[in-house]
């Protein structure tokens, strides 16, 4: 039975007792994760795109661990020749790649992707959500988006699990998750990028209660640190 544990923010940990997947793991500076960087060695990173929130701690884990990290292609040509990242596998939507334990299609996500470097930002690449297939469950991470009306294509995989930003401002808020929530058709909902800061706080059980009552889908409310089995 594969585990799915929320470490803050957009950070999750995928793991079924062999493999581990890390997804968007951004730790180091992360006000409300329960982890460090330091204390995960996954055999697999999965990246939504190249916000500093999203990329966070990618570089020193897969050095240290030899990970494979999947992204869209110029977030990962930019991980491999300008970080040194020999694990990126550059990819790009409609793909679906391998790795340990299970695969990912790369679906369409509606954000910007940019890496700050210095004063300046580099641009590596575009936006994606991951259909993740792993211990037996399909798992949609939707990565940073605005509600689109293809998710129905999405939800037509089949989904186990839909993992949505609710946090508002930098992403949809409640009210459009909820409709994605309707068009995901998800067995279970699961909220996040939201109470890392000010900014994107949001109240998770009146989104709880919203989906519950709108859809025939379940919505787990994590806190940081707090797992899923599923
Ligand atoms: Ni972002
Ligand atoms: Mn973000």
């Amino acid at each position: 039975m594969p585990k799915l544990t929320w470490i803050g923010h957009a950070a999750f940990i995928l793991e079924d007792g062999d493999n581990m997947v890390l997804i968007d793991p951004f730790i180091t500076g992360n006000p409300v994760t329960t982890h460090t960087a330091d204390q995960l060695s996954p055999r697999t990173i999965l990246l939504t795109h190249a916000h500093d929130d999203h990329v966070g701690d990618t570089v020193a884990i897969a050095k240290r661990t030899g990970a494979k990290v999947i992204s869209t292609f110029e977030l990962g040509i930019w991980l491999n020749e300008v970080q040194g990242v020999e694990g990126a596998t550059p990819a790009n939507h409609g793909g679906t790649v391998e790795f340990e334990g299970g695969t990912v299609k790369l679906t369409p996500a509606w954000h910007t992707s940019s890496y700050q470097v210095g004063d300046t930002f580099v641009a590596p690449g575009i936006p994606a959500g991951l259909v993740v297939r792993f211990g037996g469950k399909t798992i949609y991470f939707a990565g940073d988006t605005c509600l689109f009306g293809d998710m129905t294509l999405i939800g037509e995989e089949g989904l186990d699990v839909a993992v949505l930003p609710i946090g508002d401002h930098y992403t949809m808020g409640p009210a459009d998750a909820v409709r994605a929530a309707e068009l995901l058709k998800a067995k279970t909902v699961i909220p996040g990028h939201y109470n890392t800061f000010d900014l994107i706080s949001q109240d998770g059980h009146d989104f709880k209660r919203q989906v519950e009552a709108r859809t025939s889908s379940k919505v787990a409310l994590l806190a940081p640190g707090e797992s899923l089995t599923l």
